[in-house]
């Protein structure tokens, strides 16, 4: 079977089957969960590579990745090969008492593949595990509770991990539960686009408040910085080539650790292995497309970062029951080997750039498209009414639009107006155009709001 299927609808969307299950799922499920309203949610039975079949027998195209994790598509062969194998002969070890030899492998893998001297992990199951195990890792290096984190910034909504949550969506229900020692600081180019500085001067003067805070710091409260490279569900920012590196700087000089959550950018996202590539973190966090679609999330730390987590005495002060999933161990061997192998990196820059300058062709003469921009597979649309001001409403109505005619997309941008493209990297270059082309007859059909 062709692995480049367009969307073909059988049933209105939600079809009966879905509509069914999300009755059911209303009664069983914590309200504050999956959202049911307009055409959502879709109920999937089966996936592959771009493709995904809802219970209606509905055939989507994925441009989500599902989170931007199936980066080499749903249900890769391989990785599904592995899976069977692996899953005959062991699914389930004693992560930090009696582990697998994958979980060993796979840390040996990592620190091949990450740069500089970063070395040693801590494996967990999402991204938030990873985030808290850099937070603990940073809080045992440097004996400092204080983190400083970026407007805009989306690293989770695990207990440890929200604190550097940006948006108040998630954090204000919780918040005097939370780290109270965490600062927001401006992302270069996050505020409104209609005052957006150029990116060299937004970068500089976020640098400029960076070092302002850590400077002005007289109780030592701030042991690290917590950057995306790319704000991801911030609205898809990419700042200007010399944030990252300024960071470092600013940190190398204040004796501050460097943290960078790369969960949604890492492992060939955008065309690159790691987007913050030309730096070398203290602590890098990894996650989403790690396993393949299993839960597997890993925070790589320098040894002499990590030398400050004494040996364990048979008592690990950090672990989890699933620590080092052999399963997931295992899918993560296969995509790592499978990233190298067939040269995914250099395809997903190559491809990446033609996506970028297909949707900035077909895009440019659209009301209401402000900026289009990203990297690799990971690109967004900013939404802007005619008074300038981010235009939510009709990004929304734009993906349950979509999904009606069988396109699967997501928004984006703390005001929920940039439309989200991180599809899988084996997206066809029929799936490609067809997606373009919808993306814009969809907009031309949905007026820009006033
Ligand atoms: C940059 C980034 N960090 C952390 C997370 C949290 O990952 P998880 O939802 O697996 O806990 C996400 C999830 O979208 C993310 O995009």
């Amino acid at each position: 079977m062709r692995d480049d299927l367009l969307p073909q609808l059988r049933t209105a969307i939600p079809g009966p089957g879905s509509q069914a299950l999300a009755v059911r799922l209303q009664h069983s499920e914590c309200p504050d969960t999956t959202y049911v309203g307009g055409a959502f949610p879709l109920f999937w039975e089966r996936a592959r590579g771009c493709n995904v079949w809802d219970v209606d027998a509905n055939r989507f195209v994925d441009l989500t990745a599902a989170f931007g994790v199936c980066t080499l598509g749903h249900a890769n062969p391989e990785v599904t090969e592995v899976l069977q194998r692996q899953s005959r002969e062991l699914v389930h070890a004693m992560g930090d008492v009696h582990p697998s030899a994958q979980k060993v492998r796979l840390a040996e893998a990592l620190a091949r593949l990450t740069p500089g001297d970063l070395e040693v992990s801590i494996f967990g199951s999402n991204g938030s595990d990873a985030i808290e195990a850099a937070l603990k890792s940073a809080k045992r290096a440097t004996g400092r509770p204080g983190v400083v984190a970026f407007e805009g910034a989306y690293h989770g909504v695990g207990y440890g991990a929200l604190a550097t949550t940006w948006r108040l969506h998630f954090r204000a229900p919780f918040a005097d539960q939370l780290n109270p020692n965490v600062v927001h600081l401006p992302y270069p180019g996050h505020a409104d686009g209609a005052a957006r500085a150029d990116a060299a001067t937004a970068a500089a003067r976020a640098l400029e408040r960076v070092d302002a805070q850590l400077r002005d710091d007289p109780s030592g409260c701030f042991g690290a910085v917590l950057v995306e490279p790319i704000l991801g569900r911030g609205g898809l920012i990419v700042p200007h080539a010399t944030f990252l590196p300024g960071l470092r700087e600013i940190c190398d000089r204040r004796g501050r650790l460097l943290i960078v959550d790369e969960i949604f950018t890492g492992l060939g996202r955008t065309g690159r292995w790691f987007a913050s590539e030309a730096i070398v973190p203290d602590l890098l966090c990894v996650g989403k497309s790690l396993a393949g679609g299993l839960p597997l999330s890993v925070c790589i730390g320098r040894r002499e970062v990590m030398e400050h987590w004494e040996r364990s005495c048979g008592e690990a002060r950090h672990t989890s029951t699933f620590l080092g999933n052999p399963l997931a161990c295992a899918a993560a061997l296969c995509m790592l080997e499978l990233l190298e192998r067939d040269a995914w990196i250099e395809r997903v820059a190559t491809s990446g750039a033609l996506l970028g300058s297909e949707l900035r062709d077909v895009l440019a003469r659209v009301d209401g498209v402000r900026e289009i921009r990203g990297r690799g597979y990971l690109w967004g649309i900013e939404l802007a009414t005619r008074a300038g001001a981010p235009d939510g409403r009709r990004a929304r109505s734009l993906v349950q639009h979509a999904l009606r005619q069988g396109w699967i997309l997501l928004v984006a941008g703390s005001e929920g107006n940039v439309l989200e493209l991180a599809p899988p990297f084996v997206l066809g270059e029929r799936q490609r155009h067809a997606a373009c082309t919808a993306l814009r007859d969809m907009l031309q059909s949905l007026p820009q709001s006033a």
